[in-house]
């Protein structure tokens, strides 16, 4: 590592403190296994708040590579599961090296001790794996890979870091049975569906932490369950996060192509006194709870390509029939106009679950949480396990 990586390092660990996302116990562990250690030499830097990517490579421009390695931003480290060759960004981020402040925070969120056996869901560059073998040995971390090559690299990483967790190639879905019962299981993949396999191989009292979510938005809500003697778990949401997701997770947006045949075609029109603030946009606990509430629904907002009133609309699908919804916000108008089609009225089921949201003051996502059933089954619920959500399939 250069003297220039090292300088970077120490300065990002220090950020992470003043953030408070680091407690000094984990800061020595960041010290210790650093970052960079663990990227290629061609990677892309992400940039969150306008979703674009850039390539940096280490032979054209160490300097740079190095300054980038150690800022908080996500690197992406992999396009299209290995099937983008060359340096422009590919079609679809499929691994990455997450951002420093979430790795941080998550790490801290899953409250280790000595002696506790963890398992990982989604290697990746194997930082995540090494930092916690560094803190627990790695005797008791095991981490799950489903990309052979991201496996063999993340391995290679680990062992030039010096700190050697268990490196599985294989579907993170069926958990690592050899090494069960895991005290904590963090997934550092977003998550539609919890695989029962999960709660089977993590301890009565152990932790799940996960980002999870539904199909209605890419955001993924981290949550923290526990689980019960009865192999149930349940948890509060704890942030907003946003991963890439397991693999046979995604959502297949191609599914909706030649979904909406005609707009408006043979939809029927009516009008909501909603507004496009109140759908809300990405990070926002609108868009969290609306998933929540409505289940089998995607959602896009589009803001049009020019300023013309009228531009904005926001687009619901129904992932298993043919139903969608559009709404067209225009803007000065007092109500907004909604066409609806299909079996489904998706927009109405959307309008119910966010004036449900609204009457009740607007609670923040970490009021939510969940409730898992032993066949991975989800019911969220309001504050309370026994204040379960009062909409069908929620
Ligand atoms: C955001 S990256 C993980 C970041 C990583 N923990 C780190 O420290 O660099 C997500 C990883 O999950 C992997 N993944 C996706 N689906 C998976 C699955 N079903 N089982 C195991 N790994 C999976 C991807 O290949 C990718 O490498």
């Amino acid at each position: 590592m250069s003297e220039q990586e090292g300088r970077a390092g120490d300065e990002l660990t220090r950020h992470l403190l003043e953030l408070g996302v680091l407690t000094p116990e984990w800061a020595k562990v960041f010290r210790a296994v650093p970052r960079s250690l663990f990227l290629p030499d061609l990677f892309w830097a992400y940039d969150t708040s306008t979703g674009r990517s850039e390539p940096v490579a280490r032979d054209d421009d160490p300097a740079g590579w190095a300054r980038a390695a150690y800022e908080n931003i996500p690197l992406i480290t992999q396009w299209d599961d290995g099937q983008h060759a060359g340096t422009q960004p590919g079609d679809k981020p499929t691994s990455s090296a997450s951002m420093p402040s979430v790795v941080a925070s998550m790490l801290c969120d899953l409250d280790v001790s000595d002696g506790m056996r963890v398992l990982e869901v989604g290697t990746g560059t194997g930082w995540n794996a090494g930092l916690l073998a560094h803190r627990l040995g790695g005797a008791d971390v095991v981490s799950v890979e489903i990309d052979p090559a991201v496996a063999a690299r993340a391995s290679g990483a680990l062992a030039r870091a010096g700190v050697a967790p268990l490196v599985v190639e294989g579907d993170g879905r069926d958990g690592w049975a050899p090494g069960a019962p895991y005290d904590r299981l963090i997934v550092t993949a977003g998550v539609r569906v919890i695989p029962p396999r999960w709660l089977e191989q993590t301890r009565p009292g152990g932790l799940i932490l996960a980002p999870w979510g539904t199909h209605y938005t890419h955001q993924d809500g981290l949550v923290r369950l526990t689980v019960g003697e009865d192999g149930r778990a349940a948890g509060p949401f704890l942030r907003m996060v946003e991963f890439m997701k397991l693999r046979d997770q995604r959502l297949d947006w191609n599914q909706f192509v030649g979904h909406v045949k005609e707009f408006p075609g043979d939809a029927d029109v009516s009008s909501t006194a909603l507004t496009a603030a109140d759908v809300g946009g990405r990070y926002d606990t609108a868009d969290f709870v609306a998933g929540l509430c409505v289940p089998d629904c995607a959602h896009v907002v589009n803001q049009g390509d020019s300023d013309e009133p009228g531009d904005a609309k926001a687009w619901f699908l129904d992932i298993r029939s043919r139903s969608w919804a559009a709404v067209v916000f225009t803007p000065g108008a007092a109500d907004a106009t909604v066409h609806q089609s299909g079996t489904r009225r998706l927009w109405d089921e959307v309008e119910h679950a966010l004036t449900w949201w609204i009457d009740r003051g607007r609670p923040e996502y970490d009021r939510f949480g969940l409730t898992v059933a032993r066949d991975g089954g989800t019911t969220p619920w309001l504050d309370d396990p026994s204040n379960i959500l009062p909409f069908a399939g929620a």
